[in-house]
């Protein structure tokens, strides 16, 4: 356990969190290990791991001082069903191999059964969307859980005034970014084989947004 507390918080996730959680407690496996893409400061993590056991929790994020960041939330909160972090960018095509790697040398770990990804890819490239459903398709079996959350455009507008507000400023800090359409993230879900279960609708203008994977995957 590192002495240094290198700690981030977010406030976002801190509010977030409660519906999410119960979002998740309903649509993930019983069971198994869930592979969280981008957790950021962490405090999902721990969150998570504390609320969904018997699930186990494996954080992931590409950022260094983020994962300085989930491994003091680790150690402080001690959750028994939490990993260290991953060093996984979905844009690289080989990020399922260091799932693949890590769980060779974890076992025995309970089957990888779910990826979550909050918050993501509106703050990425496009190509981020694409490589985590290509990612998770080399890593999912029939029937696992793909979750997204975020605000989504729907028919190609707008689902409130303070998503137009915020997809103009991811824009303005990255034209690479921005607030996707659901219909364009479905397409890609479903060129990995992955299909759309449910679509629900959460505070603040956001949406959960549950794939299954298929024989397709
Ligand atoms: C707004 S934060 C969300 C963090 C956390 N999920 C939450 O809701 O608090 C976006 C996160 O996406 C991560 N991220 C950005 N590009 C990524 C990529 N290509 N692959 C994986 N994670 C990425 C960032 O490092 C950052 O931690």
């Amino acid at each position: 356990m590192s002495l240094i507390d290198k700690r981030q918080h977010a406030p976002a996730a801190e509010r977030n969190r409660e519906p999410i959680v119960a979002v998740l407690a309903e649509h993930l496996p019983a069971s198994g290990t869930v592979l969280e893409i981008a957790s950021g400061t962490g405090q999902h993590a721990v969150f998570f791991a504390e609320r969904l056991a018997p699930r186990s929790w494996l954080p992931s994020d590409p950022n260094p001082i983020a994962r300085d960041s989930i491994s003091s939330w680790r150690a402080i909160a001690q959750p028994p069903n939490l990993y260290e972090p991953l060093a996984i960018d979905v844009t690289q095509a080989q990020w399922p191999h260091l799932v693949t790697t890590w769980q060779q040398q974890h076992t025995p770990v309970s089957e990888l059964r779910a990826i979550v990804n909050i918050n993501m890819i509106h703050i990425a490239p496009w190509i981020a969307c694409e490589g985590l459903f290509a990612g998770a398709a080399q890593l999912l079996t029939v029937g696992d859980v793909l979750y997204l959350y975020g605000p989504f455009k729907q028919g190609g507008r707008h689902t409130a005034p303070s998503n137009a507000a915020f997809d103009r400023s991811l824009q303005q800090q990255n034209p690479a970014w921005g607030i996707r359409d659901l219909e364009a993230v479905c397409e890609t879900a479903q060129t990995s084989g992955f299909v759309l279960q449910a679509t629900i609708p959460m505070p603040a203008n956001n949406l959960s947004v549950i794939f299954h994977a298929t024989d397709g995957t």
